[in-house]
């Protein structure tokens, strides 16, 4: 991490990777009847990138919603750097940066203006925010924009905005959820180099993503459908046998939507 001024949130004492970096387990969410997360389990090593994937509606908001500590699961636990998610809210807190479906940015306000306001909200100040602020706006190749305001800002340059917003507190963990939606393929390549980038650094990142060739970039991916994690592997295993990424999670989609409807019988 450039430069990193966050406190030591892992236990000095004993090896830092005797635990599971971000461990979920049994966790369901329910919003009334309908049950969006259904006991999902899963462990994730640092400093990978893990990709979830699958149907619509399938649940990789909800899921990445909990993980962010964004709602608290129905049942389940979730534990990220050993600290339970619920017991140590704001300790986790420091550990990520989470960039919803729909980010929200200052539409008035101009890139930097939007970067500065991020920086308030951290209480970045000093020799420490002048850096950030050149590395981070020099990193998603907007400094000839600094005075554009975002409303102004094509799709692709408002989503690496949002990026640098959440990347100014220097997370340890970060989680973005379909980031690229609806960007062009030129600036999804560069949001995804800026994202290989950080994994060279050292973060561990989570992003839910329609696009099958961004999935190919993932260590690990996750595939989702109703609720469930059907498969967790490298993009090459659940490829292996297909001619595609595409076709492979087709098929296995279909293969449970098949077993499913058999049993309603
Ligand atoms: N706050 C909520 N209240 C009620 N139902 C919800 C809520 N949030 C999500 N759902 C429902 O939970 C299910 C999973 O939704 P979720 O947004 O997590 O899926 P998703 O995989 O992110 O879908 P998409 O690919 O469309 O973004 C859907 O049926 C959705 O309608
Ligand atoms: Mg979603």
């Amino acid at each position: 991490m450039p430069g990193s001024n966050s406190q030591p949130h892992f236990s000095s004492s004993g090896p830092r990777r005797s635990f599971p970096f971000i461990q979920v387990k049994e966790v369901s969410k329910k919003f009334g009847r309908l049950e969006a997360v259904a006991g999902v389990s899963f462990t994730l090593p640092e400093g990978k990138i893990y990709g979830f994937v699958g149907s619509d509606g399938a649940g990789k908001t909800t899921l990445l919603r909990m993980i962010a500590t964004m709602i608290n699961p129905t049942s389940g636990t979730i534990h990220i750097g050993g600290m339970d998610v619920l017991k140590k809210r704001a300790q986790v807190k420091e550990l990520l940066g989470y960039m919803p479906q729909r980010f929200g940015l200052y539409q008035d306000l101009t890139v930097a203006e939007n970067l500065e306001f991020f920086m308030d909200i951290y209480g970045i100040r000093g020799e420490e925010r002048k850096r950030r602020r050149k590395y981070y706006l020099g990193f998603s190749n907007l400094l000839p924009f600094l005075d554009r305001r975002a409303a102004d800002l094509s799709g692709g340059m408002r989503q690496k905005l949002g990026l640098a917003c959440v990347l100014v507190h220097e997370p340890k963990i970060l989680i973005l959820d379909e980031p690229t939606n609806g960007v062009d393929p030129v600036s999804r390549q560069e949001f995804w180099d800026m994202l290989l980038e950080m994994k060279r650094q050292g973060m561990t990142i989570l992003v839910s993503t329609a696009y099958l060739d961004e999935g190919e970039k993932c260590d690990r991916l996750l595939l989702m459908h109703q609720a469930k994690i059907l498969e967790e592997a490298g993009p090459e295993e659940i490829r292996a046998n297909f001619p595609s990424l595409e076709e492979a999670m087709i098929h296995r989609i279909q293969e449970v939507d098949e077993v499913l409807a058999n049993d309603e019988f």
